[in-house]
C-alpha cells in the first residue's frame, strides 16, 4: 500500500473524561468492535483505586497497567485506529496534556447524571486552545440523568463548545428505549442485555412513519418526534469541516457498559475523524505524506522491573514511514541512531515491527537519551513544538539523606524529570534543587522511586511557591531586568533546559512584579510563543 494510503486509513485519537463517566468501559467497547478483544472485562482500567494500598503503591500498579494500555490500536472496517491512553487521576494531567500533543482528534465521555466535571473542563480547555476537533459521547443512559436539552445546554457553557447532536436518546434510566440515530436516520432499540454485541436497528428515513409507533409506543414517538424538530430547529447542522476545524462538536448519546450507541459512535467517527494532521515544527510545517521520516516523543515509560532501567519512548510519527534498524537522527544530541526493536501496539499486546506510518505510535527502547519533546528526523535539523511544560501546584526542596549516594540521587531525578514526572528547578542564589509538580502524590512516587530503581533516599523540605513563572524579558541587556535579577535574586531558579524562572510566592506579589517590570514577561507556561502573560 501507498504511503498515501496507509495515511488515508489512520485515525489517531484520545479519549478524554472525567473519571468513572466510563473511559475505560468505552474504550473497551471500541476493542471489542474491532476484534481487538473477545471479552468484556479485558482492558484494564488505569484508575488509581482507593482503598487498601496506599496511593503511592496503587501508582505503581496503575504504572504496570498503563504500558499496556498506552496505545491501543485496532483494525475496523479497513481503518487503523490508534487509541491513545490519558491517565485519569487529575496528579497526572500533566501526562495528559502531554499525550494531547500526539492525538489528531478527541472524544470526550461525559456521565449523563453528573453532566460536565471539573477534569472535563480542564482537558476540554486545553483540546480548544489547540484545535483539536472534538467528539461528545454522553454516557450512562441507561441510568436516571439529566434531560438531554438540559446536557447539551450545560457541554456549551461550561466547556465552551458548538454542539449538534447526532443521535438523541429515546427516554432515560427506566424509561429508556433507544436512541434515534439523526446521522444514520434510524432508531435502535434498547434491550437491556449487556452481552449483546451486536445492536439491530432499524431505518426510519421519514419520522412520521406509522412504523415509529409501533416500534416505542405512540406516546415516546410523539416526544421524540417534537425533540427532533426542536434539535433542528436548536443546532446547526452537522458541517464536517467545522468539525475539523474545532467550531463544530457532534454530540453521541448512549451506554458504553451494555455497548449501546458505540457502533454508531465508531462509524460516524471513522467517516468524519481527522487522519494524522500536519504538525508544526520550529522551522516549517511537516505534512505527513513527506518521504523522509520526522516523528516525537511525548511520553517516556520506566521499565518496571528496577534491575533493569531501560525505558520505553513513544514516539508520534508525523511524516514518512519509520523503518527499523535504519539510522535517525536525534535532533537534540546531534546522534545517529537505529533501532532493532521498534514496537508497535494491537490491543494491549506489544510487537516489533519492520515499517510504521504517520498517526503510529512506535515505542523505542531507550537507555536514557530520550527526554519528552525530542524530535527524531532522518537528518534535517527541526524541533517540533508544542509539549510545553505548565507551571506546577506544589513546591518542595529536595535533599540528599545519604551523602554515600548522591550520583545515584541525582541519576535518579534526572532520570524522573526525563520522563515528565515532575520538573527540577535549580535555584541561581544557592544551587538548591527544588521539585515541582501538579499534585501532591508525585512526591511520594518520586521518593519511592528513587528508593527502589535507584538506591537513593532523598528528603523534601517545604518551599512556599504560588506559581512558577517563565521569564521573558524585552531586553535582555536593559537596566530594567539586571534590576529585576537583582531585586528578585532569591526567587530566581532555572528549569531542566536552562530557562529562567522566577517563583512567585503569592498572586500579589506576581502581580507587583508585573507591574514594577513590565518589560520583562512572567508566563505560566514554558513555550511562550503566543506571549501570553501570566495572570495572578
Ligand atoms: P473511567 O475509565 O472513565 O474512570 O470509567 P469506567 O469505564 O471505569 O467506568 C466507571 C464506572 O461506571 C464503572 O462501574 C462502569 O461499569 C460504570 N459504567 C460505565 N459505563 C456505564 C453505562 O453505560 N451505564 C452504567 N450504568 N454504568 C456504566 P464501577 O462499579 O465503578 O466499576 P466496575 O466494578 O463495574 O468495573
Amino acid at each position: 500500500m501507498s504511503l498515501q494510503k496507509e495515511i488515508d486509513r489512520r485515525k489517531t485519537f484520545g479519549i478524554i473524561s472525567h473519571p468513572d463517566a466510563g473511559k475505560t468501559t468505552l474504550t473497551e467497547k471500541l476493542l471489542l468492535f474491532g476484534g481487538a478483544i473477545q471479552e468484556a472485562g479485558a482492558v484494564k482500567s488505569n484508575k488509581i483505586k482507593k482503598g487498601a494500598t496506599s496511593d503511592f503503591m496503587e501508582i505503581e500498579r496503575q504504572r504496570g497497567i498503563s504500558v499496556a494500555t498506552s496505545v491501543l490500536a485496532f483494525e475496523y472496517d479497513g481503518i487503523k485506529i490508534n487509541i491513545l491512553d490519558t491517565p485519569g487521576h487529575k496528579d497526572f494531567a500533566e501526562d495528559t496534556f502531554r499525550t494531547l500533543t500526539a492525538v489528531d482528534s478527541v472524544i470526550i465521555v461525559i456521565d449523563v447524571a453528573k453532566g460536565v466535571e471539573e477534569q472535563t473542563e480542564k482537558l476540554v480547555e486545553v483540546c480548544r486552545m489547540r484545535n483539536i476537533p472534538m467528539i461528545v459521547f454522553v454516557n450512562k443512559l441507561d441510568r436516571e440523568g439529566k434531560d438531554a436539552f438540559e446536557l447539551l445546554d450545560e457541554i456549551e457553557q461550561k466547556l465552551h463548545l458548538k454542539v449538534t447532536p447526532l443521535s438523541f436518546p429515546i427516554g432515560m434510566g427506566y424509561d429508556f428505549k433507544g436512541i434515534y440515530n439523526i446521522w444514520e436516520k434510524n432508531v435502535n432499540l434498547f434491550s437491556g442485555d449487556s452481552r449483546k454485541n451486536i445492536e439491530e436497528t432499524i431505518e426510519i428515513e421519514d419520522l412520521a412513519n406509522k412504523e415509529l409507533d409501533e416500534l416505542i409506543g405512540e406516546k415516546a414517538s410523539e416526544t421524540l418526534r417534537e425533540e427532533l424538530e426542536l434539535v433542528e430547529g436548536i443546532y446547526p447542522k452537522f458541517d464536517r469541516v467545522a468539525y475539523l476545524a474545532a467550531e463544530l462538536q457532534p454530540v453521541f448519546f448512549g451506554s458504553a457498559l451494555n455497548n449501546f450507541g458505540v457502533r454508531e459512535l465508531l462509524d460516524c467517527f471513522i467517516q468524519i475523524a481527522p487522519k494524522p494532521q500536519p504538525k508544526s515544527s520550529n522551522t516549517r510545517l511537516v505534512k505527513p505524506e513527506e518521504k523522509e521520516f520526522s516523528g516525537f516523543v511525548f511520553k517516556i515509560h520506566a521499565n518496571m522491573d528496577p534491575k533493569h532501567r531501560d525505558r520505553l519512548a513513544f514516539v508520534k510519527i508525523v511524516s514518512g514511514t519509520f523503518e527499523r534498524n535504519t539510522n535517525y537522527m536525534h535532533v537534540r544530541n546531534g546522534k545517529k541512531m537505529k533501532f532493532s526493536s521498534p514496537n508497535a501496539f494491537f490491543a494491549e499486546k506489544k510487537q516489533i515491527v519492520d515499517v510504521s506510518y504517520p498517526g503510529d505510535i512506535v515505542g523505542l527502547h531507550d537507555t536514557g537519551n530520550f527526554k519528552i519533546g525530542d524530535t527524531l528526523t532522518e537528518g534535517e535539523e527541526m524541533k517540533y513544538k508544542g509539549i510545553p511544560s505548565f507551571s506546577p501546584e506544589f513546591f518542595k526542596y529536595i535533599n540528599n539523606a545519604d551523602p554515600m549516594k548522591s550520583k545515584q540521587l541525582e541519576k535518579g531525578i534526572d532520570q524522573l524529570m526525563d520522563e515528565g514526572v515532575a520538573q527540577l528547578f535549580t535555584l541561581e542564589l544557592n544551587g538548591r534543587k527544588v521539585v515541582g509538580t501538579v499534585g501532591a502524590l508525585q512526591f511520594e512516587v518520586i521518593q519511592y522511586r528513587l528508593e527502589h530503581e535507584y538506591g537513593a533516599t532523598c528528603r523534601y523540605e517545604n518551599l512556599n511557591v504560588h506559581k512558577a513563572c517563565w521569564v521573558e524579558p524585552k531586553d535582555p541587556k536593559s537596566d530594567e531586568f539586571k534590576d529585576f535579577k537583582r531585586v528578585k535574586s532569591k526567587f530566581l531558579a532555572k528549569d531542566k533546559r536552562g530557562q529562567l524562572v522566577f517563583f512567585a510566592d503569592s498572586a500579589f506579589t506576581l502581580q507587583m512584579t508585573q507591574s514594577k517590570y513590565p518589560n520583562v514577561k512572567l508566563h505560566f507556561v514554558s513555550e511562550f510563543e503566543k506571549n501570553e502573560k501570566a495572570k495572578a
